[in-house]
């Protein structure tokens, strides 16, 4: 069904609610689906740390019967102890799939070039399409209609907005993002979801203003104000983003029911409250959990076939 993973907008929108659907049947029967990948491995490539991306990749792999091997930040040290193109080509011959986590994004659209296997993007600079896939999951899992929906995010529009803008765009809902003047999404995702958009009904709205982007909202999300690789700018960005703080004064400002969303690692007492994340309205523990019913999905629909 799918050549790589690279980015939701990369999705049609029949292989987008797809996806969400098998979600379901494997969270569901995991049992049934035992055994579908026997003998086949998955390479994991990872240049920046984890918890729940590697966790949720290997576990996955195990349960569909087959295997992974995990390469360190220090193991490939791409670019400068080996080119993409080298590492690809390598790859290729001793195992079935690749997942990558690693900063500059044209590596993943490199790496997809240079080998016959497929690549799975566990998060660049610029994305994090398993995220948001096991967000919209996760949401459609609460909700059931993600098409009147409204996903408020709050905070920098980083890799994680970024791929939560795609996912809107397939999934009809509505977005609206506040971010500071200065940290605004990239302009051509930006683009891209609102052209993507058309085809489904979604509708985006971008703010300074975080009160005013959680009027009405559903769901409120936010993420770390300083991705991996920024850690140098952590104390500017602390006090640019302090305004941006999803806490319960903000919480009170959407629906009663409003949901709270994570990715994780959470900074608590820095984009969220403890009373906030540790509430009942709080998604963040199912989210981690759906990243391994969806990342399943992914690795039967790019593997099952061969
Ligand atoms: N949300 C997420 O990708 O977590 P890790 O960085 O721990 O993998
Ligand atoms: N935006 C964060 C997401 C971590 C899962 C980062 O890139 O560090």
């Amino acid at each position: 069904m799918l050549d790589n993973f690279i980015s939701i907008h990369d999705l049609t929108l029949y292989q987008f609610s797809k996806i969400l659907d098998i979600s379901r049947e494997i969270k569901d029967n995991p049992h049934r689906f035992r055994n579908k990948l026997k003998g086949k491995i998955l390479a994991m490539i990872f240049q920046k740390p984890s918890l729940r991306t590697r966790m949720t990749f290997e576990v996955g792999m195990l349960q569909l019967g087959g295997e992974a091997v995990y390469l360190s930040p220090s193991d490939i040290q791409i670019g400068t102890r080996e080119t993409v193109y080298d590492m690809g080509k390598n790859l290729e011959r001793w195992v079935e799939a690749i997942m990558i986590r690693t900063f500059a994004h044209q590596n993943v659209i490199d790496l997809a070039q240079a080998c016959h296997i497929p690549v799975i993007n566990a998060l660049t600079d610029l994305l994090h399409p398993c995220q948001a896939m096991a967000d919209f999951f996760t949401l459609k899992e609460k909700r059931g209609d993600l098409a009147n929906f409204k996903l408020a995010y709050v905070g920098d529009g980083n890799n994680v907005c970024h791929s939560l803008l795609s996912a809107a765009a397939k999934a009809g809902s509505k977005m609206s993002v506040a971010t500071p003047p200065g940290y605004a999404p990239d302009p051509e995702i930006r683009k891209q979801a609102e052209e993507d958009g058309k085809e489904t009904g979604a509708s985006f709205s971008f703010t300074n203003d975080p009160s005013e982007a959680v009027e009405n909202a559903d769901a409120i999300y936010t993420d770390t104000w300083a991705s991996m690789g920024q850690e140098q700018e952590k104390e500017k960005r602390g006090e640019i983003f302090a305004p941006f703080q999803v806490n319960k004064s903000l919480m009170a400002k959407a629906k009663e029911d409003v949901f709270f969303m994570h990715c994780l690692p959470a900074h608590r007492g820095e984009e969220v409250t403890d009373d906030v994340i540790d509430s009942s309205q709080s998604l963040v523990y199912d989210q981690a959990e759906n990243r391994l019913h969806v990342q399943k999905v992914i690795m039967l629909s790019l593997l099952g076939k061969k």
